[in-house]
Protein backbone atom coordinates (compact mmCIF):
# COMPACT_ATOMS: atom_id res chain seq x y z
CA UNK A 1 0.00 0.00 0.00
CA UNK A 2 2.93 2.37 0.95
CA UNK A 3 4.21 1.52 -2.23
CA UNK A 4 1.62 2.44 -4.04
CA UNK A 5 1.16 5.77 -2.64
CA UNK A 6 4.42 6.68 -3.22
CA UNK A 7 4.35 5.23 -6.94
CA UNK A 8 1.34 7.83 -7.27
CA UNK A 9 3.10 10.30 -5.78
CA UNK A 10 5.92 10.26 -7.86
CA UNK A 11 3.78 10.05 -10.91
CA UNK A 12 2.11 13.43 -10.02
CA UNK A 13 5.56 15.04 -9.60
CA UNK A 14 6.31 13.84 -13.12
CA UNK A 15 2.70 15.07 -14.31
CA UNK A 16 3.46 18.61 -12.80
CA UNK A 17 6.51 19.18 -13.95
CA UNK A 18 5.78 17.85 -17.54
CA UNK A 19 3.22 20.41 -17.37
CA UNK A 20 5.52 23.15 -16.24
CA UNK A 21 7.95 22.58 -18.76
CA UNK A 22 5.18 22.65 -21.39
CA UNK A 23 4.06 25.86 -20.21
CA UNK A 24 7.66 27.43 -20.28
CA UNK A 25 8.19 26.36 -23.78
CA UNK A 26 5.28 27.75 -24.98
CA UNK A 27 5.55 31.19 -22.84
CA UNK A 28 9.23 31.03 -24.06
CA UNK A 29 8.05 30.81 -27.86
CA UNK A 30 5.89 33.49 -27.41
CA UNK A 31 8.18 35.91 -26.19
CA UNK A 32 10.53 35.37 -29.18
CA UNK A 33 7.72 35.45 -31.82
CA UNK A 34 6.69 39.01 -30.16
CA UNK A 35 10.75 39.98 -29.79
CA UNK A 36 11.14 39.26 -33.76
CA UNK A 37 7.41 40.78 -34.91
CA UNK A 38 8.91 43.92 -32.76
CA UNK A 39 11.65 44.34 -34.50
CA UNK A 40 10.00 43.86 -38.22
CA UNK A 41 7.49 46.29 -37.91
CA UNK A 42 7.84 49.56 -38.43
CA UNK A 43 6.15 52.15 -35.53
CA UNK A 44 6.68 55.64 -36.70
CA UNK A 45 5.85 57.65 -33.66
CA UNK A 46 5.49 61.74 -34.04
CA UNK A 47 7.64 63.94 -31.54
CA UNK A 48 6.69 67.21 -32.77
CA UNK A 49 7.54 69.69 -35.01
CA UNK A 50 11.81 70.76 -35.50
CA UNK A 51 11.37 73.72 -33.76
CA UNK A 52 9.74 72.93 -31.05
CA UNK A 53 13.04 71.65 -29.72
CA UNK A 54 15.97 73.63 -28.10
CA UNK A 55 19.33 72.76 -29.52
CA UNK A 56 21.96 70.73 -27.70
CA UNK A 57 19.38 69.54 -25.00
CA UNK A 58 17.90 66.12 -24.48
CA UNK A 59 14.50 65.13 -24.63
CA UNK A 60 12.82 62.15 -22.46
CA UNK A 61 10.31 60.16 -24.20
CA UNK A 62 9.12 57.37 -22.65
CA UNK A 63 7.16 55.72 -25.23
CA UNK A 64 9.49 54.34 -26.96
CA UNK A 65 12.34 54.76 -24.51
CA UNK A 66 14.90 57.23 -26.35
CA UNK A 67 16.09 60.83 -25.68
CA UNK A 68 16.04 63.24 -28.49
CA UNK A 69 18.99 64.82 -29.13
CA UNK A 70 19.40 67.90 -31.23
CA UNK A 71 22.51 68.86 -31.88
CA UNK A 72 24.13 72.74 -32.39
CA UNK A 73 23.59 72.67 -35.84
CA UNK A 74 20.29 70.89 -36.06
CA UNK A 75 21.33 67.15 -36.88
CA UNK A 76 19.04 65.15 -34.71
CA UNK A 77 19.36 61.75 -32.76
CA UNK A 78 17.35 59.31 -30.82
CA UNK A 79 19.11 57.76 -28.12
CA UNK A 80 17.69 54.67 -26.58
CA UNK A 81 17.22 54.52 -22.97
CA UNK A 82 18.66 50.97 -22.18
CA UNK A 83 22.32 50.90 -21.26
CA UNK A 84 24.62 48.78 -23.38
CA UNK A 85 25.94 46.90 -20.07
CA UNK A 86 22.85 44.98 -19.20
CA UNK A 87 19.91 47.25 -20.07
CA UNK A 88 18.99 48.94 -17.16
CA UNK A 89 17.28 52.89 -18.38
CA UNK A 90 20.16 55.34 -18.49
CA UNK A 91 19.83 59.30 -17.22
CA UNK A 92 20.60 62.49 -18.25
CA UNK A 93 23.72 63.25 -16.19
CA UNK A 94 24.18 66.33 -13.64
CA UNK A 95 26.23 68.58 -16.29
CA UNK A 96 23.38 67.18 -18.85
CA UNK A 97 25.92 66.64 -21.73
CA UNK A 98 25.27 63.09 -21.36
CA UNK A 99 24.12 60.02 -19.57
CA UNK A 100 24.76 57.85 -16.38
CA UNK A 101 23.89 54.72 -16.56
CA UNK A 102 22.69 54.03 -11.70
CA UNK A 103 23.19 50.17 -11.88
CA UNK A 104 26.83 50.04 -12.50
CA UNK A 105 28.14 53.46 -13.02
CA UNK A 106 28.43 53.45 -17.12
CA UNK A 107 28.84 56.73 -19.05
CA UNK A 108 28.01 57.65 -21.86
CA UNK A 109 28.75 61.24 -23.70
CA UNK A 110 26.19 63.95 -25.58
CA UNK A 111 26.21 60.79 -28.95
CA UNK A 112 26.02 58.21 -26.92
CA UNK A 113 29.34 56.73 -27.08
CA UNK A 114 30.78 55.32 -23.74
CA UNK A 115 33.30 56.84 -21.36
CA UNK A 116 33.34 54.92 -18.88
CA UNK A 117 32.81 51.12 -18.77
CA UNK A 118 31.40 48.55 -17.43
CA UNK A 119 29.49 49.19 -21.05
CA UNK A 120 31.06 48.72 -24.08
CA UNK A 121 29.26 49.73 -26.67
CA UNK A 122 27.67 52.72 -27.98
CA UNK A 123 23.79 53.79 -26.90
CA UNK A 124 21.80 52.39 -29.87
CA UNK A 125 19.81 55.02 -31.77
CA UNK A 126 16.47 54.98 -33.61
CA UNK A 127 15.89 55.60 -36.73
CA UNK A 128 13.97 59.40 -37.38
CA UNK A 129 12.64 60.70 -40.90
CA UNK A 130 11.02 64.06 -41.42
CA UNK A 131 7.77 64.78 -42.67
CA UNK A 132 6.99 68.71 -42.96
CA UNK A 133 8.22 70.08 -39.95
CA UNK A 134 7.13 67.12 -37.92
CA UNK A 135 9.61 64.60 -36.62
CA UNK A 136 9.25 60.94 -36.76
CA UNK A 137 11.05 58.10 -34.45
CA UNK A 138 10.65 54.17 -35.69
CA UNK A 139 9.98 52.98 -32.22
CA UNK A 140 10.21 49.47 -33.21
CA UNK A 141 13.61 49.19 -34.90
CA UNK A 142 16.62 49.55 -32.83
CA UNK A 143 20.03 50.28 -34.58
CA UNK A 144 23.23 49.06 -33.15
CA UNK A 145 26.58 50.96 -33.27
CA UNK A 146 29.99 50.88 -31.84
CA UNK A 147 30.06 54.60 -32.28
CA UNK A 148 28.80 57.78 -33.13
CA UNK A 149 29.38 59.45 -36.58
CA UNK A 150 27.48 62.23 -38.73
CA UNK A 151 25.62 59.84 -40.86
CA UNK A 152 23.67 59.09 -37.73
CA UNK A 153 22.41 62.52 -37.71
CA UNK A 154 18.82 63.47 -38.95
CA UNK A 155 18.62 66.88 -40.90
CA UNK A 156 14.84 68.92 -41.20
FE1 LIG B 1 24.30 50.01 -17.14
FE2 LIG B 1 25.39 47.92 -16.01
S1 LIG B 1 23.40 48.09 -16.78
S2 LIG B 1 26.26 49.85 -16.37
Amino acid sequence: MKNLLYKRRKFIKKLLYSFFSIELAFLFFDFLKNKKHKNTVDEWYNIGEVDHFECDKFYPFNKGGFFLYKQHDGGLLAISHKCTHLGCAVQIDDGEDGFHCPCHASNFNKYGEVESPPATRALDIFPIKIQGRSIYVNINKTIKRNGFDKSQLTYA
